[in-house]
């Protein structure tokens, strides 16, 4: 069963997985982290930062894969997820930008770009941490419902859920590319830890799928349940659905001497 962690505000969400996320480096200093775009992760990224300017926190040789990126922009567009990922991510938290990755999203070799980003996964050694938002379609990445749960790394159609939820970063809808190159569920999968977070009575519904409903291809977030080590981070709207959430709150504050991390 997947940890969740019914937390009283963002920043606390963020605190958590900064933790975890520098506990992790301070063991394995070349840690793989996964990192995902959108608004959710954006209080990791801050908490990070906090660590990095206060304690001294060296990330400078953390690898990093980028879970998605949109098809048919360039990589230096404003809303590529390789911008994104450079201004929210790299640059502040002073990784080396050689050692992050995002898939290729230029149409040029598109055909083998999900196949070459799995390898060069695989060749890192892996994901040691993935971070998750979720969308409101169930999607995690780009894995759209009816994605395998088994898929790799590979070009999708965006739903226009999707479409219409990301237009606030583009001048207008049209703007939104239709197509994504996105790490596939079934890679999401191999990562070791996956740390989901939501937000927000928006998420609600989706999020009480993707932890308490039927393992599905339809809600693609919910493949989350057949990983044997995630965490969930969500505030108090977004769990504000969760039949459990009781036993979660019981879980995570009486924990035993006995079961704490050491
Ligand atoms: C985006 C990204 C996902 C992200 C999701 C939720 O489209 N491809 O990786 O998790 O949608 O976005 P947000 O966190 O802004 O709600």
């Amino acid at each position: 069963m997947a940890e969740v962690i019914i937390v009283k505000s963002l920043d606390e969400a963020g605190e958590l997985a900064a933790q975890h996320i520098t506990s992790l480096i301070q063991k394995k200093p070349d840690a793989v982290l996964g990192l995902a775009t959108g608004s959710t992760p954006l209080p990791v990224y801050k908490a990070l930062h906090r660590r990095v300017q206060q304690h001294g926190v060296d990330l400078s040789r953390v690898r990093g894969f980028a879970l998605d990126e949109y098809v048919g922009i360039s990589p230096d567009h404003p809303q590529s997820y390789r911008t994104v990922i450079t201004n929210e991510v790299v640059t502040p938290l002073g990784l080396n930008p050689d050692l992050v990755q995002t898939p290729r999203g230029e149409l040029a070799g598109i055909r083998n770009a999900g196949e070459r980003y799995d390898a060069d996964i695989r060749a890192a050694g892996g994901i040691d941490v993935q971070i998750l938002g979720v969308g409101t379609s169930g999607h995690i990445g780009f894995n759209e419902p009816g994605s395998s749960l088994g898929s790799r790394t590979r070009v999708t159609t965006l739903t226009e859920q999707t479409r219409i939820d990301n237009a606030r970063f583009f001048d207008s809808i049209d703007d939104v590319p239709t197509h994504s190159i996105t790490q596939g569920v079934g890679t999401i999968l191999e990562a070791r830890h996956l740390i989901l977070l939501a937000f927000g009575e928006r998420k609600a519904e989706v999020l009480a799928r993707c932890v308490e409903g039927p393992v599905s291809s339809s809600i693609p977030g919910s493949a989350i349940q057949l990983h044997p080590h995630v965490t969930v981070l969500v505030d108090e709207a977004a769990a504000s659905q969760l039949v459990h959430a009781d036993y979660y709150r019981r879980a995570f504050s009486n924990v035993p001497e006995w079961l704490a991390e050491s």
